[in-house]
């Protein structure tokens, strides 16, 4: 819809302090979305995970990680041994930023000031879950964490990063796993997820 980002009917205050994420003006993913998708999980999970943002089915429910890409992750962490009951779930962006195609709505990358602007909420999670490990689930999750617009995913694999005295690793987005285009690179891609699951699990405490 062109000439909708200069409408004045749209708020928007990148310096807003809100106190409940329905109230977020700080950027204008709000405006298009069904509601806002908090983090969930035990208050003082030892494991918190963070995606990229809610997709269509968890901007519908308002809980993370409940569609096709949230169902792949309670496979690997089963696999893994980790129960998802022990793990903080949450996004790098709170809300479902999509663009119409026909019918569907289809997920947008979100831009890196929207990602910025969402760090707000990131950094309430993860003082108030204060995990002993994040594993960041693709790229956006990980320049989020790491405050790095340039972080490289694969640069991070199989290692621990620590900054801002957390622990960090990094793999996938489970839809990665979903959607790559060949069967082997989707084994491989799901195998790395697990192994990383498993890595979290070994470290944290
Ligand atoms: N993908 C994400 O990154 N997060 C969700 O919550 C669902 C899909």
């Amino acid at each position: 819809r062109p000439g909708r980002r200069s409408s004045p009917s749209i708020e928007t205050d990148p310096d807003q302090q809100p106190k409940t994420l329905d109230a977020c003006r700080r950027c204008l993913l709000w405006h298009d979305a069904t509601q806002g998708v908090p983090g969930a999980g035990p208050a003082h999970a030892p494991i918190m995970m963070v995606g990229e943002q809610p997709g269509d089915s968890e901007d519908r429910a308002g809980e993370p990680f409940v569609g096709p890409a949230g169902r792949l992750l309670d496979d690997a962490l089963r696999e893994a041994g980790v129960t998802r009951r022990a793990v903080f779930v949450t996004n790098a962006v709170k809300h479902f930023k999509w663009e119409p195609r026909g019918k569907r709505r289809m997920h947008k990358t979100p831009a890196q000031r929207e990602v910025d602007a969402c760090r707000y909420w990131l950094e309430r999670e993860l003082a108030q879950v204060s995990p002993s490990v994040v594993v960041a689930l693709g790229a956006t999750a990980l320049k989020a964490l790491l405050e790095d617009a340039h972080a490289r995913l694969q640069a991070h694999f199989d290692k621990t990063t620590h900054h801002n005295g957390l622990t960090i690793l990094a793999t996938w987005h489970p839809s990665y796993a979903l959607r790559a285009p060949d069967p082997e690179t989707r084994q491989r891609v799901y195998g790395d997820i697990v192994r990383t699951l498993a890595h979290a699990k070994r470290i944290a405490h």
